[in-house]
């Protein structure tokens, strides 16, 4: 299947705290950024990789400038557009750029930097084999529990009381790249446009528009080093992942 990547990297990076967009923060020596667009382009799936950056940020820009410069013959096409104000208006610009004759597309969170070239390769493989949609996901290792705010008078106790506990073996912390038939990801978020704005909001991934519709979703193992580095504490984590022996 001819494939497109869409590298959302538009976000502010407010929990990061760096006080500038999270894609531009160093990792080992490069930005995140240029990590993320490293690992697309080793893995080998893609045809075209569409980078979606905070309006305005020449210093991006210019990476993604310089790195099509670095790409040899052959190399997919790199194409560069703004972000929007919600990470799925910002995939939305993306799917607006994907040249013709995509047939799949991958959407990836430039925050999953260093997500292992063999995950893009499952999700392509489970595209390639028939799926209409698949995601990376891995077993949740903490107990899940559903709260509420604590009743009238409870509150001296304690502010939350919980009001059940999910059956663990059957949840998935999920991940990206999640991979799409163009078509179906394009309805889907066509289709997301309609959505009021707290339902909007409750949207987290691209798969779940996609459930919407009530298509399937395939999943396929992820892995644990794909993180979304949020906190600073996850920057220490990928820090360690680059100079160990994982890296
Ligand atoms: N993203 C985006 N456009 C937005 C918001 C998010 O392209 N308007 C991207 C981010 O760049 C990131 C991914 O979606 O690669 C996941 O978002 P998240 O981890 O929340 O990143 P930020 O929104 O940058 O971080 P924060 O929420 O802490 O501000
Ligand atoms: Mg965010």
């Amino acid at each position: 299947l001819v494939t497109a990547v869409i590298l959302v990297a538009a976000g502010s990076g407010q929990r990061l705290g760096y006080g500038m967009p999270k894609a531009a923060v160093p990792l080992g020596g490069e930005t995140i950024l240029m990590h993320a667009l490293r690992g697309i382009v080793a893995s080998g799936v893609a045809s075209q990789v569409c980078v979606v950056l905070p309006e305005g940020d020449d210093g991006l820009r210019a990476q993604c400038d310089a790195f099509r410069e670095e790409l040899a013959d052959g190399g997919p096409l790199l194409t560069a557009v703004d972000g929007g104000a919600t990470r799925a208006d910002s995939v939305r610009q993306g799917i607006a750029a994907l040249m013709d004759g995509i047939e799949a597309v991958l959407v990836h969170d430039a925050a999953r930097a260093l997500t292992p070239e063999s995950v893009f390769h499952r999700v392509a493989d489970a595209l390639a084999a028939g799926a209409e949609a698949v995601i990376p996901a891995v077993p949740v290792v903490d107990t899940v529990k559903t709260v509420a705010p604590a009743a009238d008078g409870d509150g001296t106790v304690a502010p939350e009381v919980v009001t059940g506990t999910a059956a663990r073996g059957n949840l998935r912390a999920v991940q990206t790249p999640q991979g799409f038939r163009a078509a179906t990801l394009r309805d889907a978020h066509q289709a997301a446009r309609t959505l009021d704005p707290e339902q909007a909001a409750a949207v987290t991934d691209d798969a779940m528009l996609v459930e919407m519709a009530g298509t399937p979703v395939h999943v396929v193992r992820g892995s644990t080093q794909s993180l979304k580095i949020t906190t600073p504490l996850d920057l220490i984590f990928a820090e360690g992942l680059l100079e160990g022996p994982l890296g």
